[in-house]
């Protein structure tokens, strides 16, 4: 960016990159780690299904507008909107998004610290020989422990920052590119060993025999709020990488290909999870230590299982990385776009501004506990620890960011300009034109308000 040339914007190289750098930012944590354990908490079957509905009618529609109004402008998350609505309030959705972006990035960075911790437990031999109680007792002492969990997000947040110092091409692309498929090829191998445990019939249909009286508002929210952060939308981290992709590019295929991998990703992490919680008889509903408890007892399970398991969590801790780094990139692109910031003086401080917030609320799983902070819900106020109030935020800032740039999208820019933008000035051809407007006008404003409204005061 503003470091390596003053006339060209900084962008991706290739198409390949492109879709590497914005499945890299897609597939992260929210897919091995948050997936499992909400789809564990919401009762399963029924919950992957409203998960996928609102991907495919929502999601899929917003990240095509993300990339379009990005690209359109060539700026960042706040940028953007002044550049195409000037002197409009629009902006503030780009504000909105920088808020997100920092709350995400301050517990994101946490869980990305227990990957790391992991990676070390598992070449130190610390997970070997464990039974899923051992395996539960190690998660709870480690992330209530006050220090361990602090130096190991402080780790993971130096690489990022280290990373989105490097600049677009030499940084987020290259590493995005080779690593992704290896930890697809990976996934797949613990989900056939796991599908193939004694007893993991009961976790297939846990997966695929949907019980809808399992579903409430909360886990509606819970699916809308994730198809947002699984597909890293509605706080402007793909209109700052929609910023970055080259004019002649085929949005349209670019978000269909990003959400597609996304969801299969999560969807293979899944199969491997689910299986083994039954065979070894884990709670489901175990919440955020899920993935850490029920993917080391595969590993014991499997020839080369220690092998498997330094690399599972050495990947692991890339695709979050690749995730944080879009996130923090946001911010990152707003100071240097919109006050001129050297590239190094926004990523160091907001780099640290986050870490230490992250660090404050990792204090939420240990030290500060029984601190609870209140949060409206299915119009019941309930108290929870900072770390589980900034996920939950999280669920709802997203969706409303979403709100707004579908709205933006579909009401405010003009419909020649999106055809524009969409058909790359008439290089690609777009039949989905007008089922995409009609989308983004009515269909997910409609949804994304109405999921929104009952969740908070219980409406449904
Ligand atoms: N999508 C990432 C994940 O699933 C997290 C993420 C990266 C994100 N960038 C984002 C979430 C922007 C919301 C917005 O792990």
């Amino acid at each position: 960016m503003s470091n390596q040339t003053q006339t060209v914007r900084d962008g991706f190289s290739s198409r390949l990159g492109i879709i590497a750098a914005a499945a890299g930012s897609a597939i992260g944590l929210g897919n091995i780690w948050k997936f499992p354990y909400i789809t564990g908490e919401n009762g399963g079957a029924a919950f992957i299904l409203v998960y996928l509905f609102c991907i495919a009618l929502i999601g899929v529609p917003v990240m095509l507008s993300e990339f379009v109004i990005g690209r359109r402008a060539q700026k960042d998350a706040v940028g953007s909107f002044k550049t195409l609505a000037p002197g409009t309030p629009w902006f503030f959705t780009g504000w909105l998004g920088i808020t997100a972006a920092f709350i995400i990035l301050s517990f994101y960075g946490v869980v990305a610290g227990w990957t790391l911790h992991y990676l070390y437990l598992a070449i130190s031999g610390g997970l070997q020989g464990l039974s899923a109680e051992q395996l539960g007792a190690v998660f709870g002492g480690f992330i209530s422990n006050p220090w361990q969990p602090i130096f190991w997000q402080v780790l993971f947040m130096a690489a990022t920052i280290a990373v989105v110092l490097g600049g677009i091409k030499n940084g987020i692309e290259r590493y995005s590119k080779i690593l992704m498929p290896l930890l697809l090829v990976i996934l797949v191998i613990l989900a056939i060993r796991s599908v193939t445990l004694d007893g993991a019939k009961q976790g297939m249909q846990f997966l695929f025999s949907p019980d809808f009286s399992k579903l409430n508002v909360e886990a509606i929210l819970a699916a809308l709020g994730h198809a947002f952060f699984s597909l890293s939308l509605g706080m402007g981290a793909m209109i700052t990488y929609g910023s970055y992709i080259q004019k002649k590019e085929n949005l349209g295929a670019t978000a269909l290909q990003v959400s597609i991998a996304d969801t299969a990703i999560a969807l293979i992490a899944g199969l491997a999870i689910f299986p083994a919680v039954f065979a070894f008889g884990i709670e489901p509903s175990a919440g955020p230590g899920l993935v850490f408890i029920t993917l080391p007892n595969v590993f014991g399970q499997m020839a080369f299982g220690s092998v498997f398991a330094i690399l599972f969590f050495a990947l692991l801790a890339v695709a979050a990385i690749t995730s944080a780094i879009s996130i923090l990139e946001v911010v990152v692109a707003y100071l240097d776009d919109e006050f001129s910031w050297s590239r190094t003086a926004s990523t160091f401080t907001v780099g640290v501004a986050i870490t230490i917030v992250g660090a404050i609320l990792s204090q939420g799983n240990g030290s500060l506990a029984d601190l609870k902070l209140p949060f409206l819900l299915n119009g019941e106020l309930i108290g929870m620890n900072i770390f589980d109030w900034f996920i939950t935020l999280s669920d709802q800032l997203l969706p409303i960011g979403g709100l707004a740039i579908a709205l933006f999208a579909g009401w405010k820019m003009a419909k020649k300009d999106i055809a524009d933008e969409l058909s790359s000035s008439g290089l690609w051809k777009i039949a989905y034109l007008e089922i995409y407007r009609f989308t983004v006008r009515i269909i997910a404003p409609a949804a994304i308000a109405f999921v929104f409204l009952s969740s908070i005061f219980g409406l449904a």
